[in-house]
């Protein structure tokens, strides 16, 4: 008996790895395993045996058993894996493939205007002397929070609803200002960069708000650098946004990482300032916060407030867009309908 099933170890070891699919791992499962199957045929004559003849053969014969397993849920696993690849290379698609090559079946759309604004400021910005910088969506509480001149008990945390990771310390982005910390500490000074992208923050949605929306944040850090640099620059993108001279007007606005903050208004275009539904009647848009840097920031930055000082602006590009194609409700942005994008196609 130990002799035929060492046979029958040899004929399942060199078979076993030609199983290429799942029927046939199956049948190969209960030609050795079944009721009737090759392993029980064998141990058929264990009942008429001595007891030490059974001890060893039903040893050998467990051992075996438990090596057909391993060995059928092991070969399954590869059956599963080559199957997955095949399906891959079956699909496959060539994604780098541009719309000059025809694509059957697959229909160009728009860019999403959030994209067009995105580049359209990203080249005027370029125009002005700015670099285009990135940062990670999950940041940890120094660059979106502390480094910001708002620490762990500061009030203005409540400022901005955070979806946090369990670990407390990382968190989806609430703004693009951790890209000015990025910058900073990635640049000498004096330089003046943009940085654009999706914010998160855990709200709830409605006609004019969004849990993902987009911001482009600017800093320009250089020598006795003033307000009417600031303006100055803002003045130019504005009326290159809307492509026409627009007046704008600062007031007073909080935010930790500025002193002074401003709120800078553009003057309605809708109505041209003399007061309309869009602007409840002020005629002045609220458009772009703004101020010089705050030293404990470029501190945090690795930067000597004593010797250099900059400004800083933070632009909803969602709102921006909103604007500048009348759209009523922000959600429509994330909507993913087709029908939506598609009337983007081209500015
Ligand atoms: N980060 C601010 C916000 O998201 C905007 C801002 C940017 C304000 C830069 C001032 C300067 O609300």
């Amino acid at each position: 008996m130990l002799q035929k099933l060492e046979e029958l170890k040899k004929e399942f070891r060199e078979s076993v790895e030609g199983l290429t699919d799942k029927n046939s791992l199956a049948k190969f499962k209960s030609d050795y395993l079944g009721k009737k199957g090759k392993l029980n045929d064998i141990l058929k004559g264990m009942r008429s045996a001595t007891t030490d003849v059974k001890k060893s053969v039903g040893a050998a014969a467990n051992e075996f058993k438990q090596e057909i397993q391993e060995s059928l849920v092991k070969q399954l696993a590869k059956i599963e894996i080559d199957e997955i690849n095949s399906q891959l290379k079956k699909s496959w698609q060539d994604v780098t493939l541009t719309d000059d090559v025809q694509v059957k079946g697959l229909q160009a759309s728009g860019y999403h205007p959030v994209t067009l604004i995105q580049r359209e400021i990203e080249d005027i910005f370029i125009s002005m002397g700015f670099d285009i910088l990135d940062g990670p969506h999950i940041e940890d509480d120094f660059h979106n929070f502390e480094a910001l001149n708002i620490p762990a008990t500061h009030p203005a945390r409540d400022m901005q609803d955070t979806f946090w990771f369990t670990d407390m310390a990382h968190l989806l982005r609430t703004h693009t200002s951790c890209i000015q910390v990025r910058g900073m500490e990635a640049h000498e000074p004096p330089f003046k960069f943009v940085g654009p992208g999706k914010v998160f923050r855990c709200e709830a949605t409605d006609a004019s708000h969004e849990m993902a929306f987009h911001q482009l944040e600017g800093m320009m850090v250089g020598k006795d650098i003033s307000v009417a640099n600031l303006i100055y620059f803002m003045k130019t993108l504005l009326s290159e946004i809307f492509r026409k001279d627009v007046n704008v007007r600062l007031r007073p606005g909080f935010f930790p990482f500025v002193e002074p903050g401003f709120e800078l208004d553009i003057e309605c275009l809708i109505c041209g300032g003399t007061g309309c539904k869009v602007c409840k009647q002020s005629g002045w848009v609220e458009l772009l916060p703004c101020g010089m840097v705050h030293p404990n920031v470029l501190r945090a930055g690795g930067i000597d407030p004593e010797q250099w000082n900059g400004f800083a602006f933070g632009l909803g590009l969602d709102r921006l867009v909103m604007m500048r194609y009348h759209i009523d409700d922000i959600r429509h942005l994330h909507s993913g309908d087709l029908r939506f994008v598609e009337q983007f196609k081209a500015y």
